[in-house]
């Protein structure tokens, strides 16, 4: 899809749909045939609320072949999430009909909302809606060609418009990339393919990486991660991936988990929880997601991204409950559920990353059933051991299309984290608060003065249903606009 922004008279706008944003004060009045769409609008119901949409019956004075209404919400809450709902409603709209050009009339610079940033929004959730994952349709019909053209109508655009529509398809083409990494199958998305995806990455845009083979990660001490890996036949590899601009502001190190099948391991999980587990490698395709846009943007903010990836299966090498497995921290673990794998591959990886000595360590780990429960399918959690950083996330996060919320990591927790026969195991002797022991038992492999947030993305790293801008049973590429934005803000 090519972007571009438009100005001028609505009415001059040569393409196959145009969707037109309105309030929910339903004025219609400055349009051609504007009372009949009011009639329209209020047959149909329709109330202006952000993401709401209607067909117009007839094209209404517009050359578009097709004439769209798109709810704004009220005008003085205006703003980013709102433009960001009423653009990936559109273009859901222009796939209905098939549309290959269309233009986005979202009232953009009219309220008191930042142009550049409700343009950016717009555009970045066009783009994403506008992905869809066909690789495995082979029947034409069901595909859905896309658009190939979209304009951003902003008749009052300033001119700094052009930079930040760039950036956005940037930021959204990387969160694609990352939905695609999550979405294709474990059959396909080995470790492997997902080094060779990241050795990609490199060659592309100049980046160090470094795969490491079972053998290599055994001689650097990987207990923990290497132990997981034991019960599948696909080899691991852990990935590093290191951008270093002339003069870097900052340092940062992503570390994603890349669990590329989670079946549980010999804890095995119940049939229905084992289907979406291909996503269990989220954290990873975010951290790749994010260092695809990092190679775009060239921002002046040195970045690592690093994954331990490999599969969680029950097959003959498998680890077992009540072993007892050596960290690359030195410290020992005894595993009580092979199930609670994802930790153990991140203790590992939060070492190696440490070693870097990064300013800040974000990982992103679909870790828990619990902060799914905690926060719902939408929402992340964000714990961390250092609250201007957490900050800094979840300032980041903000109106990106990511949702972050904060996240204890209670002391008084530690206790049941407790092993007789190890220095700690790697689940918690309570039911309750599963995200929170989770972050406390990455915590211990954390130092106390490394600025450390710990994205508990297990609910809306991939969904079943359609989101605002995502197609139902994909990856979302949840946390990628987050990194994205937090680079960017380190850079100021
Ligand atoms: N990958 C899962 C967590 C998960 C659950 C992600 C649901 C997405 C949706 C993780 O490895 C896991 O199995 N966690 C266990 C931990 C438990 C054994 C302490 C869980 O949440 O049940
Ligand atoms: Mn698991
Ligand atoms: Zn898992």
């Amino acid at each position: 899809m090519k972007l571009s922004i438009s100005r001028g008279d609505l009415y001059s706008l040569k393409v196959d749909a145009l969707a037109v944003g309105i309030f929910d004060d339903l004025d219609f009045s400055g349009l051609k045939d504007g009372a009949a769409l009011a009639k329209q609008a209020a047959r149909l119901r329709f109330k202006g609320s952000a993401g709401e949409s209607f067909y117009a019956f007839d094209r209404a004075g517009s050359p578009a072949k097709d004439l769209v209404f798109v709810g704004l919400g009220a005008r003085e809450s205006y703003g980013p999430d709102e433009a960001r709902k009423a653009a990936a409603a559109a273009v859901r709209r222009f796939g209905e009909r098939f549309s290959r050009t269309a233009s986005l009339a979202l009232a953009i610079g009219e309220g008191t909302a930042d142009a550049g940033e409700m343009a950016a929004a717009a555009a970045e959730a066009a783009v994403l809606t506008d992905h869809r994952f066909q690789k495995y349709l082979t029947g034409a019909d069901r595909k859905v060609e896309g658009l190939a053209g979209l304009s951003i109508h902003a008749e009052k655009a300033p001119a700094a418009l052009k930079d930040r529509i760039k950036a956005a398809e940037i930021t959204a083409r990387a969160t694609a990339f990352a939905r695609d990494l999550v979405t294709d199958p474990s059959e396909t998305m080995t470790p492997e393919i997902v080094a060779k995806a990241a050795r990609a990455l490199g060659k592309e845009y100049g980046f160090t990486v470094k795969v490491l083979d079972e053998k290599k990660c055994r001689e650097m001490g990987m207990g923990a991660y290497l132990a997981v890996a034991r019960g599948s036949k696909v080899p691991p590899r852990f990935v590093h991936l290191s951008y270093r601009p002339a003069r870097a502001k900052s340092h940062v190190a992503f570390v994603g988990k890349g669990v590329t099948y989670d079946s549980g391991g010999l804890s095995l999980k119940p049939t229905s929880s084992m289907v979406t587990m291909k996503a269990d490698m989220s954290g990873a395709a975010a951290v790749l997601g994010a260092m695809k846009a990092v190679g775009e943007l060239k921002p002046s903010v040195a970045v690592d991204g690093i994954t331990a990836l490999c599969e969680n299966m029950p097959g003959g090498g498998a680890y077992r409950p009540g072993d007892v497995l050596k960290s690359m921290s030195g410290k020992t673990i005894e595993v009580l559920n092979t199930d609670a794998e994802g930790r153990l591959t991140l203790a590992d990886a939060l070492c190696y990353a440490q070693k870097l000595k990064p300013d800040a360590v974000i990982d992103l780990a679909t870790l828990t059933g619990a902060c799914v429960v905690a926060l719902g399918p939408d929402i992340g959690g964000a714990m961390g051991n250092n609250q201007d950083l957490v900050s800094e996330v979840l300032a980041a996060a903000k109106h990106s299309g990511d949702e972050l919320w904060p996240l204890p990591l209670p002391g008084q927790y530690k206790k049941f984290l407790k092993s007789r026969i190890a220095d700690v195991a790697n689940v918690s002797s309570v039911r309750w608060g599963g995200a929170l022991t989770a972050g406390l038992f990455l915590q211990e492999f954390v130092d106390k003065d490394m600025p450390w947030v710990h994205l508990d993305i297990a609910g809306p790293s991939f969904r079943e249903d359609d989101g605002v801008d995502s197609h139902h049973s994909e990856g979302t590429g949840a946390g990628v606009r987050t990194l994205i934005r937090f680079v960017q803000g380190r850079t100021r």
